[in-house]
Order: structure tokens, then sequence, then C-alpha cells
């Protein structure tokens, strides 16, 4: 029930409408019992300094950041959390302390984690755009051995794994080109596509790896939720290989937010429950 002693949350961003936050962290109240209620909120870019400000003067206590947002908002904070300003993007704030998180890379981490301890294994990681950055940048923060970033314009994945091995985070780093990346996967243990190739509507789009390239022992991860099975995903279990959905990094940041802001475990079970009862 909302009373005088409800806490705010929210998520600010253009467009906002489609997002499965409210209806996760909403659930995830609920079952622990936490006064909290979390709103979406459509932002218009002239308001976003406007947006902080105010959010703060009525003690809202956090927010998330979505697109286009993420990286413009880091200068209406006060402080940044070390990997999220690694990242150069923000997708959660804790506004009692004015402090920017990342929670994308982490949730990408946890989600692997769930199925495989990442010690000493090798990952290929293909796109090299924003999504890709929160993640290589939390894994060159692991225990993983060895990180490769693949890229249709190599020039970008060059940029960003040269930025992972000055950040000192991760010596093992590589990149290469789309042509590259049958070589490297060959190998591999952990593979995510964080391309939107396949993203609703494009469901029928050749996936960036097909059967012919993927194998048994590798875990194939697509970022892509919508559909919850795209077409790389249907590669992947051709040849029996493990999957990770993109449900799972969308749970499992919105678990390291709810962490962040009431600083209890978020209920991941119940997070997932809600969202796939709205799919
Ligand atoms: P996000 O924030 O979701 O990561 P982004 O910053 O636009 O989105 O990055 C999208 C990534 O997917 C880019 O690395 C892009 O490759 P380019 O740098 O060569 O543009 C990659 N990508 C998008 N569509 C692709 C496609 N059809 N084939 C291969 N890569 C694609």
């Amino acid at each position: 029930m909302i009373d005088g002693n409800t806490n705010l949350l929210g998520l600010i961003g253009n467009p906002v409408e489609h997002s499965f936050s409210p209806v996760m962290h909403n659930a995830a109240f609920k079952e622990l019992k936490l006064n909290y209620v979390y709103l979406p909120f459509k932002v218009e870019k002239e308001n976003l300094k406007n947006v902080i400000t105010g959010a703060n003067s009525l003690n809202i206590k956090g927010l998330n950041v979505t697109i286009p947002y993420k990286i413009d908002i880091i200068k209406y904070l006060d402080n940044l959390d070390p990997i999220a300003k690694l990242i150069g993007a923000v997708n959660t704030i804790d506004l009692n302390r004015m402090k920017g998180y990342n929670t994308d890379g982490i949730g990408a981490l946890k989600a692997i984690e769930e199925i495989t301890n990442i010690k000493n294994k090798k990952l290929v990681i293909t796109g090299a755009g924003g999504a890709s950055r929160a993640i290589s940048f939390q894994f060159a923060n692991s225990a993983i051995d060895e990180l490769v970033i693949i890229n249709r314009n190599e020039k970008k994945a060059v940029l960003l794994a040269k930025e992972i091995k000055n950040s000192g985070l991760h010596d093992n780093v590589k990149y290469g080109s789309l042509s590259e990346l049958k070589n490297e996967l060959s190998n591999a243990d952990i593979f995510i596509d964080t391309t939107p190739i396949g993203m609703d509507p494009n469901i029928n789009d050749e996936p960036i790896a097909n059967s012919k390239i993927l194998h048994e022992d590798l875990i194939v991860n697509d970022i892509v939720y919508n559909p919850l099975e795209t077409s790389l995903i249907k590669e992947a279990k051709k040849v029996n290989a493990k999957t990770v959905s993109g449900l799972k990094m969308l749970i499992y940041q919105g678990a390291e937010s709810f962490k962040i802001w009431t600083g209890e475990d978020a209920p991941i079970d119940i997070m997932e429950k809600a969202i796939l009862n709205i799919l």
C-alpha cells in the first residue's frame, strides 16, 4: 500500500514506455514487503539537469537511467563508482549520495556465473558499442583468462580493447573483425553477442554466428531479450551449446540496482516471473 512512508524510485529515459524495470522492481518490493514504488519518467533532454535536482529535492531515493542519457547524466552527479567511470556510462543513481553506478556489465557477468565458473575462461564478445563497453570492462575486472572483442568496424574493437588494456584491469585483451569470429570461437568458452541483430521486428535476420562455427562446449549469450529465443540462440541449441537468454542480464542488472537502493538481495525468481508474465 502506498502511504506516508513510501519511498520513490524510478527510471528516466526516452522512451521508457516499453521498459520491464517497473514491473520487475515493483514485484520485488511486494515480495519482500518493502515500502517502495518504482515509476517510469519520460524525460526531455533539456530537462535532464532539473530532473536530477528536482528528484533530489523530492527525496526520491534512486533512479535508473536508460537511453539516451546514460552518458549525459554523469555531469550532474557528485560521485562515480570506479567501474562506471571506466565504462563512461551510468544506469543507476543512488540519489542520497548523488552517486552513479553501471550495473549492466555486472548483470551480464552474473547471468553467465549462474551456469559456469568464469575463472580462466576465454570470452569472445561481438559488438563494440555501449553494451559491449559495459560488459567488456566488467569481465576485464573478473577472473577470466582472455577477452576478445570482435566488431564489424574493427577500429572500434581496437579502441575498446586498447582502452581496457590501458585501464590496467586485464592484460589479455584482443580484438578482431568479423572475419576472425570463427577462429576465435573455436577455442572459446563463453560467447556474448551485444549487437542488435535478431531483435524484434528483425527476428529472422541471419545471426552473427551459426551452428557451423558454434560448438557444444560454448556458453552462448545473446543480450537481446525480445524475442526470448533469438536466431543466435536457436543456432546454439542446434549444437547443444548451453544458452543464456538476454532476460538474465536484464534481471541481474536490476537486482544489482535493487541492492544499491534498498540494501537487500533481490528476489531473482520473482523478478523473472513478473517479466515472463507480461512478455
Ligand atoms: P548498444 O548501446 O546496444 O551497444 P550501439 O552502441 O549502437 O548499441 O552498438 C551496436 C553494436 O552492434 C556496434 O558495435 C555495431 O557494429 P559497428 O560498430 O560496426 O556499427 C554492431 N552491429 C549493429 N548491427 C550490426 C550488424 N548488422 N552486423 C554486425 N554488427 C552490427
